[in-house]
C-alpha cells in the first residue's frame, strides 16, 4: 500500500519522459493522471528553493529594497506551503508556527521598518532551525547570510 504514491509517480514519469521523446501530447493526455504534476520535487529541492529566498529577502531588505523584500517572503511562504502539501510527513506544528514570524518578517517590510525586520528576521532563522531540531536535522542549521552570493542581482531598487 504505502509503495503505491511512489510507483504513481514513476508511472507519471514515465509518461514524461515518453512525451519529451515522440513530442506527442496524446499519449499523457490518455492517462489517469495527466492533470498531476509528474513527480512531486525533491523536499530538500524545495528547501533549497526556501534557503536561497531566505537569503535574498535579507539582502532586499538590507537594501531597503522592500517590494523585493515583500515578495521574497511570499516566495518562502509559497514553498514552506508546498513542502506541507506534499509531504504530509512533515511536522505540520513546525509549519505553522512559520506563520508567525512570517507574518512578522511582513509586518516589518509593510512598515519599512529595518529594525523590526531584523528582529522577525532572526526569529524567521529560529523558525527554520527548530523544525529542522524536531526532524533529527539538527545538523542543517540556518543563519544570518554574512555576504551576498548572488552576483547577478542588484537588490537595490531601481532609481526611476
Ligand atoms: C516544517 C519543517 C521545516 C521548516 C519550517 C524548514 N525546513 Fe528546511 N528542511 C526540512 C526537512 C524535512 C529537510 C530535509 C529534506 C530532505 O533531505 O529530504 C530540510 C532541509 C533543508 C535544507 C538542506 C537542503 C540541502 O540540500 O542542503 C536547507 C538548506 C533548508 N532546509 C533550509 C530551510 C530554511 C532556510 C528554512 C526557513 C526559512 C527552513 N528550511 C524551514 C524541514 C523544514
Amino acid at each position: 500500500m504505502t509503495a503505491l504514491p511512489f510507483r504513481l509517480a514513476g508511472f507519471a514519469a514515465l509518461m514524461v519522459a515518453a512525451l519529451m521523446l515522440n513530442g506527442s501530447p496524446t499519449l499523457a493526455q490518455q492517462g489517469d493522471h495527466a492533470d498531476k504534476p509528474p513527480a512531486r520535487p525533491r523536499l530538500a529541492d524545495i528547501m533549497q528553493g526556501v534557503q536561497w529566498r531566505h537569503m535574498k529577502l535579507w539582502f532586499a531588505a538590507k537594501a531597503h529594497n522592500w517590494e523585493l523584500a515583500g515578495y521574497e517572503t511570499k516566495q518562502i511562504r509559497a514553498r514552506l506551503e508546498d513542502a506541507a502539501s506534499l509531504y504530509q510527513s512533515l511536522p505540520v506544528s513546525d509549519l505553522t508556527t512559520m506563520a508567525k514570524p512570517l507574518d512578522a518578517v511582513a509586518a516589518a517590510i509593510a512598515a519599512k521598518d529595518y529594525a523590526a525586520f531584523t528582529k522577525a528576521y532572526a526569529g524567521l532563522t529560529t523558525g527554520c532551525n527548530g523544525c529542522h531540531d524536531s526532524v533529527k536535522l539538527g545538523f542543517v542549521v540556518i543563519k544570518t547570510p554574512t555576504s551576498d552570493p548572488f552576483a547577478d542581482q542588484d537588490f537595490r531598487l531601481p532609481k526611476k
